[in-house]
Formats: structure tokens, sequence, C-alpha cells
């Protein structure tokens, strides 16, 4: 095991009814502005807005409003919100809703105190060195992004969709209630899925040996996975299903996992191109990239690892060989998904082989290789893309 930092600055308040700490969290910390961030819809539709303003309202202080944020978030509603935060004198930005809403609240947190474009972050240019305090009231459990220091957005005009990762981004609190994921459609939670078992893979398919506190908090998270999804898709208001469903995409991406040791992150290098081109669900775009990587990336040398996860999760025959195990195991992941109603190839997102080439050239080009449990180069990238279709 590696050296570490590890920081965790949010207060998480968890379970039924938390909304209430909202009211608190402002009075003690002395927030006089807040600028409430809400999606397309479902914040209003459903009772998460309401509920909020019935909170600030308690605590008499003003409110300001954008709503509107895509999933896939754009740079140019970042902008729109940093200007209601200097107009609007704010000093607290809260997002209220999926991980797009939470995003981009933290984007426009670093940006309103930055004196320059915030999409520098983003082109590496610069490190947000401070921010507005952020919160959030997580309505979708998937990205982590609620006690996480990443956000992830799309530059349109330059068909570009980048990270940013700070751990000054973490938010001060996060108000994670199962009962708001209620209404979450089975496709948005079935992505959703896909995502957080996507961050536990990117974290355990790691050369760093003796991480074994990692390994097994990573393999406790994939069964707590593969045990409820298929409860959440039935029973969309299965309180307990859909609490552990939260609380793993919680700990899937704060930094837990992937604490001392070097992380992969290819499969997510190679969607975020597809989805900054055509514009698709992020844990779709997983579901059909994440086994198309594993298969790329199986080798003698790395069975041994996908040897592990076949045993550990999909209790694969012991008897078998390596590679046998590991490949039940990639099989399994795929199945997986498939029952979940996910994607298996990007022609069912109406992708086809246009544009691959260009995909893999830019992703590529921002990185010498990709990945590092097996580091990538032009030709792999095109090929799992190739093999995706
Ligand atoms: O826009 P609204 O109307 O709110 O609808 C959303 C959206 O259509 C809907 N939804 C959210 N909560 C709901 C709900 N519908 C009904 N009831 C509710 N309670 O779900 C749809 C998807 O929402 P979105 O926020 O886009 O989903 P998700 O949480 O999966 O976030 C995806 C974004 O996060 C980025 C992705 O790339 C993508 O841009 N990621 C962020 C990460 C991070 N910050 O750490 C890590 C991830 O790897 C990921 O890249
Ligand atoms: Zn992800």
């Amino acid at each position: 095991m590696d050296n570490f930092r590890y920081c965790s600055p949010t207060t998480v308040y968890f379970g039924k009814g938390q909304i209430e700490s909202l009211s608190r969290e402002i009075i003690n910390r002395g927030f006089r502005n807040v600028l409430i961030v809400t999606g397309k819809a479902s914040a209003k539709k459903y009772t998460a807005f309401k509920d909020v303003v019935s909170q600030i309202n308690k605590t008499g202080i003003r409110y300001s409003e954008l709503s509107g944020i895509r999933p896939n978030p754009r740079i140019k509603t970042v902008y729109e919100g940093i200007r209601i935060c200097r107009r609007d004198n704010i000093d607290l930005v809260l997002g209220v809703g999926g991980g797009s809403v939470i995003d981009a609240s933290k984007t426009i947190a670093a940006g309103a105190v930055y004196d320059g474009d915030c999409w520098d972050f983003f082109d590496k240019l610069a490190l947000p060195q401070k921010t507005l305090p952020t919160g959030c009231v997580l309505t979708l459990a998937a990205t982590g992004t609620e006690t996480n220091g990443n956000a992830v957005i799309t530059h349109e005009e330059r068909q570009k969709k980048l990270a940013l990762c700070a751990d000054i981004l973490r938010p001060v609190f996060a108000i994670l209630d199962p009962v708001y994921t209620f209404t979450v459609d089975e496709f948005n939670t079935a992505a959703g899925i896909v995502d957080i078992m996507a961050h536990v893979f990117e974290q355990y398919f790691s050369r760093t040996p003796a991480c074994d506190v990692q390994d097994r908090l990573c393999e406790g998270i994939l069964n707590v996975c593969i045990k409820y999804a298929p409860v959440v898709i039935k029973e969309k208001q299965n309180y307990d299903a859909r609490a552990n469903i939260m609380w793993a995409g919680t700990l899937a991406l704060n930094g837990l996992l992937g604490a001392g040791r070097i992380t992969d992150w290819s499969s997510h290098g190679i969607e975020h191109e597809i989805s900054a081109v055509y514009d698709i669900s992020h844990g779709a775009g997983l579901s059909v990239i994440v086994p198309n990587w594993m298969r790329h990336v199986l080798s003698k040398e790395t069975a041994c690892r996908f040897a592990d996860y076949g045993r550990n999760i999909w209790s694969a025959e012991t008897r078998n060989s390596l590679p046998e195990i590991a490949n039940y195991a990639i099989d399994r992941t795929r199945e997986f998904f498939n029952s979940l109603g996910m994607p298996s190839n990007l022609r069912q997102m109406g992708i086809d082989e246009r544009g691959l080439e260009e995909m893999a050239k830019n992703i590529a080009g921002r990185n010498a290789h990709l990945g590092s449990f097996v580091p990538l180069d032009q030709d792999d990238i095109l090929s799992i893309l190739k093999t995706s279709l």
C-alpha cells in the first residue's frame, strides 16, 4: 500500500427526514444568501425543492434560483450561476438533484471567486484555490459527487467533457435521504448503479499490492449493488434497497477505495469522450465500455486480479483456470448490466463508426497513456471503441 492523504470534510445527514438538518446547517454556519441549483424538472415535480424552500424560509434568509441544469451539465449554465452568485452576493451554493446538478453547483461556487474563466480548471490551466461553500440534497444515487471533490462539465462548442478534481470542492454538507430517490425511473436507477460499480472497478483493478482493506471494501460495495439493484428496479419505493444503493454510491467515490494505490479510470476517460460528442447517459455508456475494457486488458499478467473478482463477486468455480474464471466474471458483468436494462453496444444509443478515430485521437492526445492497470494507447482505445459498436 502506498502513502496517502485522505480528506473527507463533508458532514453527511443520511436517512428519512434528514432535510430537517438544512435549516440548522444554514443557521449554524451563518449563511445569508443561498443559491438553489436544480435540474430540468424532477426537483420541482417531486418534493425535494419544496422541502428545501420550506427549510430556508424557516431561517428567514434570502434565496436565489438557477434551474434547468441538464445531464452532462454545460459550462454555459455554470457561467449563468456565477453571474447570479456575484449579483446576489451568494454565500452558499446548494445543489438539489443528481450528479449533474451537484457538479454544476461546485463549479459555480469555485468559478464565482475565480478571477478568470472557470473552464481554465478543466483545461488544467488553473486549480481552484478557493470556493464558495457548497451543500447538496442528493436525489439520485450514482456519482459520489455529494462528498467528493470532483466536477465533470461539458463544453458544448468544443465538444469536450472534462473532470476537475480538487479537495477544496468537497461540499460542506450533504443531505442523503433515500426517499428522494424513490421517483428515479428504471433507466436512471440502473445507469446510476452501473456508474457506482464502474467507480469500484476503476479502483479495484490496480497494480498496487497489499491494499486488502480497499479491496474488501470494493467487493462489499459490488456485492451490495448486485444484491439490491434488481430490488430497486422492481420496487422503486423499497427504502432499505434505496438506502443501501445510495450509501454504496457515496462510498464508491469518496476517496476511500482508491487511497494508497494507483487507480485506473480508462473506462471513464473513454465514456466521457463519447458523452461529450453524443450527449448520452454516463452510466449507459459505461455499461458498454466497462466489459469491453475488461476483455481488452485481460492477459496472463492481469488474469489473477480478474480471478479475484470472479471468485469473490461471482462465486466462480475455483477449480477452473485463471483465464476461465476471468472470462466468466467478465461475461457475468455484461449479463448483469443487461439484466438491468442497460445497453451492451453503442449502436443502441445511435452511435456508429463515424467519429470513433477522432475520439480515440482526442483521448490519447490528453493522456500520454490512458489508465494504469494496463496503460492504453490510441490503438487500444480505438479497438475498445470499435468492439463497443
Ligand atoms: O434534470 P432532472 O429533471 O433533475 O432529471 C434528472 C436527469 O434527467 C433525473 N433525476 C434526478 N433525480 C431524480 C430524477 N428523476 C426523478 N426523480 C429524482 N429524484 O435523472 C436524470 C439524470 O440525472 P444526472 O444528475 O445527470 O445523473 P447522475 O447523478 O448520474 O450524474 C451524471 C453526471 O455526473 C458525472 C457524469 O459524467 C454526468 O455528467 N459524473 C460525476 C462524477 C463526480 N462528480 O464525481 C463522477 C462520475 O464518474 C461522473 O463522471
Ligand atoms: Zn462515473
